[in-house]
């Protein structure tokens, strides 16, 4: 593939018609030694995975890739690559043509308020020490919402919905890698991930918004206010602040 323009990362794409989960196979692969830059694509997966064990729907036509990336920031900055993924995914789109890709904390991409892209981000350790995280990226592009198989968990859309068009795969995965690579680099340069907060803060609709978090059996409603330096979601409820880093969140409509 010739449309890398990466500094830091050196993709090495390996592509499959059909697989369960390319972040199940790459996790199995960098345990038997690929390195950063190793790219899992699947034409289509029949395991997808996505956060909180739900599943990913994943016919053909979406892109379905998982990206190996190296600890090179710590282990503690998963859900902070996290968010660098997303940004980069909704770079990625406006690069297509889409309009108006927001981020939904922590990583999902929605189009008016419909979801069009997930991001599961995984550690992958042996023994005690991370070698390697996944970042596993889900991307309905040319897969018509009403083509989807049944299951659909939330309000979706597609690029091909969005734009009334099929788009290339390709170009899709390597302006997200490239978009990635820009991302990462901006942090190893400067040391710090403010800039990548700043533009996550620009992207989101979760700031600002009435939320609802989902923790273990628990929920409880809040404003949404910011994100803390490490990707938690800072809420105002009624008991004060708190940091939410592992649960789920829905936004709530202002009569809620
Ligand atoms: C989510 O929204 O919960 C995350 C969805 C992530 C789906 C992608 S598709 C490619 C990669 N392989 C998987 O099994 N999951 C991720």
């Amino acid at each position: 593939m010739d449309c890398f323009k990466t500094e830091i990362l050196q993709p090495q794409v390996q592509y499959y018609e059909i697989v369960d989960s390319t972040n199940t196979l790459a996790k199995e692969l960098v345990a038997k030694g690929e390195k950063e830059g190793f790219i899992v694509v699947a034409g289509s997966q029949t395991a997808g995975r996505g956060r909180k064990e739900r599943s990913w729907l994943s016919p053909k036509g979406g892109l379905y890739f998982s990206l190996v990336l190296a600890p090179r920031l710590g282990f503690e900055s998963v859900p902070l690559l996290g968010l660098i993924s997303a940004c980069a995914v909704a770079r990625g789109l406006t690069a297509l043509g889409v309009r108006n890709s927001k981020l939904k904390w922590p990583n999902d991409v929605l189009v008016g308020n419909r979801k069009i892209a997930g991001i599961l981000s995984e550690a992958v350790s042996v023994g005690d020490q991370t070698v390697g995280v996944i970042i596993g990226i889900g991307v309905n592009q040319n897969c018509p919402v009403e083509q989807m198989p049944p299951g659909l968990k939330w309000p979706t859309t597609s690029v091909i919905d969005e734009l009334g068009t099929e788009t290339s795969n390709e170009e899709l995965l390597c302006s997200i890698v490239n978009e990635i690579d820009i991302l990462i680099r901006n942090v190893e340069e400067s040391n710090s991930y403010d800039d990548v907060l700043n533009l996550w803060r620009e992207l989101s609709s979760t700031i600002g918004s009435r939320v609802r978090i989902h923790e273990d059996d628990t929920t409880i409603d809040g404003l949404a206010k910011d994100i803390g330096s490490d990707g938690s979601l800072i809420v105002e409820t009624d008991e004060g602040l708190i940091h939410v880093l592992l649960g789920d969140v829905s936004h709530l409509r202002e009569q809620e």
